[in-house]
């Protein structure tokens, strides 16, 4: 159980600032297990207390959980002079201090991209010694050899670099693209990796997008652009080796 200051739970829980958090409640507008509270100083037990505002119960989250379908064009950082980033395009309703995204994709790569506050469980997600899959879908100019497979399978020396082993399936040819798309999983998350990997055969990546993390497939019905909360099954099935 945490015990939370209300200006900050205030603040955190409901992407407001620690002033308009006291501004708040000097109107009134904050009870505590019904009680109208206006001191911020007012030590909360996020477990037992329950806390309205305007009559409205705020549900406590230590930490929330976005999967976000990226778009084209966006960059993987919190902040950019230049570029939109994942941050950025979130609703205003999942927007909270202290999020950024769990791994990178580059800003031409679309998909799944975890969003959170929780530094230690996005640490888990992404250390190399843990391995965790990330599926792509790759779409590029030619076809890979069964000579070029074997490199996948046993994983490719790319300048000084050793790539891990990744899993490639061929899922098709697009007639009008005139491009061959595949299925490729890889256990890594190095800069460029799946572009650098094409592209040292020569085979050059035209399109590319994450499907899943782990055993967390990207939600289909989430269109670019379009972000939603992790459900509880959802955390559970990313936790799953
Ligand atoms: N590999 C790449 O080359 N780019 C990405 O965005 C992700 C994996």
């Amino acid at each position: 159980m945490a015990i939370l200051r209300l200006d900050k739970f205030l603040s955190s829980q409901l992407n407001i600032s620690r002033t308009d958090a006291k501004k708040l409640l000097r109107q009134k507008g904050v009870t505590v297990n019904g009680k109208s509270v206006v001191k911020g100083e007012f030590q909360l037990q996020t477990d037992n207390d329950v806390v309205s505002v305007n009559g409205k119960a705020v549900e406590y989250k230590e930490y929330i959980y976005i999967m976000l379908n990226k778009p084209k064009g966006v960059v993987s950082a919190t902040e950019d002079s230049d570029d939109a980033t994942v941050i950025d395009i979130l609703p205003e309703s999942l927007k909270r201090s202290g999020l950024f995204p769990a791994g990178r994709l580059d800003k031409n790569t679309t998909g799944f991209v975890l969003i959170t506050d929780n530094g230690a469980f996005a640490h888990d997600i992404l250390s190399p010694s843990h391995h965790v899959p990330k599926t792509y879908i790759v779409d590029v100019e030619r076809e890979v050899s069964s000579d070029e497979f074997g490199l996948f399978e046993k994983g490719m020396l790319i300048g000084d670099e050793l790539f891990k082993p990744a899993k490639l399936k061929f899922l098709g040819k697009n007639e009008v693209s005139n491009t061959f798309r595949y299925e490729i999983i890889i256990v890594e998350g190095r800069y460029h990796q799946i572009k650098r990997m094409f592209g040292s055969m020569g085979n050059p990546v035209v399109e590319l997008e994450r499907i899943a993390i782990g055993k967390l497939p990207l939600d289909r019905s989430l269109l670019p652009g379009e972000a939603r909360e992790l459900t509880e099954s959802d955390i559970d099935l990313l936790k799953t080796r």
